[in-house]
């Protein structure tokens, strides 16, 4: 739990899992992201939308402690998740939060099997065989579990980085466009799939897309322009 100031002498406590406070990136003086200020509640979906180039990777890179802001700080149940040591940045990172890649970021040369299960290797994580299983024939990757990932096509490489990030059963799942490859049916299978992990897992999902109506749950909308993040007002 994420505990904010006393107030009155008392301690209030929040569902909090997530802050971006004051985020600014910029690549060789072109600002990308311009002063964020960015909270996120345990169990919600967030989508993220803007145009290409607008910055959304770099934000989830950031808010995810993949990528260290120019100024700004992100707050992992109330710690700077950048200022933590190497070891406490790597359980963060290796145990509680997911991240599906926009290019996958797949191991070239290793099969379907090695790149899913490398992650709960490196963090000595228990590997449920049941759970694997389901997760490969609701991915419908079974057939491919073999294979090696560069003979996969984009949509195959894109449901066993779904898997990959799955299986270790994050408290936070980044999701880069997670669904840009896929056709119809397989997106459906995904966001049903995902729905279902939000209710029962308790999942937090912070998801950059261009799709509209997505999640049939209740989610909140952000849209980055000109580094700027602001919500959308939804009508329906
Ligand atoms: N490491 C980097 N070095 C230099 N420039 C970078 C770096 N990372 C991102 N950029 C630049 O920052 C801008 C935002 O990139 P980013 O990948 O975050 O955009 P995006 O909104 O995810 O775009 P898309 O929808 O095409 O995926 C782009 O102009 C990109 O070239
Ligand atoms: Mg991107």
């Amino acid at each position: 739990m994420y505990v904010l100031p006393k107030k009155g002498g008392r301690l209030i406590y929040s569902s909090l899992i997530l802050k971006g406070e004051n985020i600014s990136q910029s690549y060789n003086g072109y600002t990308v992201l311009n002063n964020i200020n960015c909270e996120f509640k345990k169990n919600t979906i967030t989508l993220i939308k803007g145009k290409s180039g607008s910055g959304k990777s770099t934000l989830l890179h950031i808010l995810s402690g993949l990528e260290k802001p120019k100024s700004g700080f992100v707050l992992y149940e109330g710690e700077n998740i950048h200022i933590l040591d190497e070891k406490q940045q790597a359980k963060i990172r290796g145990e509680k939060i997911g991240f599906i890649f926009q290019e996958f970021n797949l191991i070239p040369d290793l099969t379907v099997e090695k790149n899913i299960l490398l992650p709960i290797e490196l963090n000595k994580m228990h590997i449920d065989n049941e759970e694997l299983n389901n997760l490969y024939k609701k991915l419908d990757i079974s057939h491919l579990i073999k294979k090696n990932v560069r003979l996969l096509s984009g949509g195959e490489k894109q449901r066993v980085a779904i898997a990959r990030a799955l299986l270790k059963k994050p408290e936070i799942l980044f999701a880069d466009e997670p669904t840009g490859n896929l056709d119809a049916i397989n997106t459906n299978a995904i966001v049903k799939m995902l729905e279902q992990i939000i209710i029962e897992q308790k999942l937090t999902l912070i998801v950059v897309t261009h799709e509209e109506k997505l999640f049939n749950l209740p989610y909140k909308e952000f849209e980055l322009t000109n580094g700027i993040l602001s919500e959308c007002i939804k009508n329906d």
